[in-house]
């Protein structure tokens, strides 16, 4: 365990754990986009900062990436915290006005919002999909796409791989912006605009996950699909 001082407590911290995980488990809130409990930290979106005193000196990081280590002191609600994250709300509502869940948020850090204008999800480029779909499901199907000198060089883009896709919906469940979009009706799933053949329950009847899911995960287990083909709630 860890001895630091947060908020100045004094607690002992989980080795390996972060500052956010440590900050959770305390109940003492943090604002997060780019983070989810089951994958890698990435550190986009510049919400989680915090103060952290390395070699005798405040130096602002972000939670969700820095491990606590043995005497850390940590700083979660100072002005400079406040301001620090302000500022990164506000360079989000400033790409992206039009996005509920950014306006929501840069209101709640203090940025002036106007949301009369139209409201529309958009892709902040978290990366939350890029890896649930690579550690959560082992696909690979999207990746980020730096479009290269002598384009649009600061921009980079999520590149979708149609035949990659296996239709788990996993990508969808973890945007927070809700950009992703899936639709599942009758026998069909479409997301990225790829349309999906539904699997039925062989018990019950129901449509229950794409075809291509069971394959992928009969490929993967070695368990037939024919012993797929029941939904959870008939297994
Ligand atoms: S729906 Fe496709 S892109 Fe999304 S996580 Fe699953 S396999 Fe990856
Ligand atoms: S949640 Fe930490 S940088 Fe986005």
């Amino acid at each position: 365990m860890a001895k630091i001082i947060i908020d100045g407590r004094k607690v002992e911290a989980k080795n390996g754990a972060t500052v956010l995980e440590t900050a959770r488990e305390l109940k003492i809130e943090i604002p997060t986009l780019c983070y989810h409990k089951d994958l890698t930290p990435f550190g986009a979106c510049r919400l989680c900062m915090v103060e952290v005193k390395a070699n005798g000196e405040w130096k602002l990081t972000s939670a969700c990436t820095t491990p606590v280590t043995d005497k850390m002191e940590i700083k979660t609600g100072s002005d400079r915290v406040k301001e620090s994250r302000k500022f990164a709300a506000g360079m989000l509502y400033y790409k992206y006005p039009g996005d509920p869940v950014i306006r929501d948020m840069a209101g709640r850090m203090g940025v002036e919002v106007d949301g009369s204008g139209p409201a529309k999800e958009e892709c902040i480029l978290c990366g939350l999909c890029v890896r649930a779909c690579r550690e959560a499901v082992d696909v690979c199907a999207l990746k980020f796409e730096d479009r290269g000198p002598g384009r649009d060089v600061e921009e980079p883009k999520i590149e979708f791989d149609p035949a990659a896709c296996i239709g788990c919906g996993s990508c969808a469940y973890v945007c927070p912006t809700s950009y992703v979009k899936m639709e599942t009706s009758g026998g069909k799933r479409t997301i990225w605009n790829k349309v999906f053949r539904m699997a039925q329950c062989r018990v019950c009847g129901r449509y229950f996950a794409p075809e291509e899911q069971l394959d992928y995960i009969s490929r993967k287990t070695g368990v037939k699909k024919s012993k797929l083909m029941v939904c959870t709630s008939c297994r």
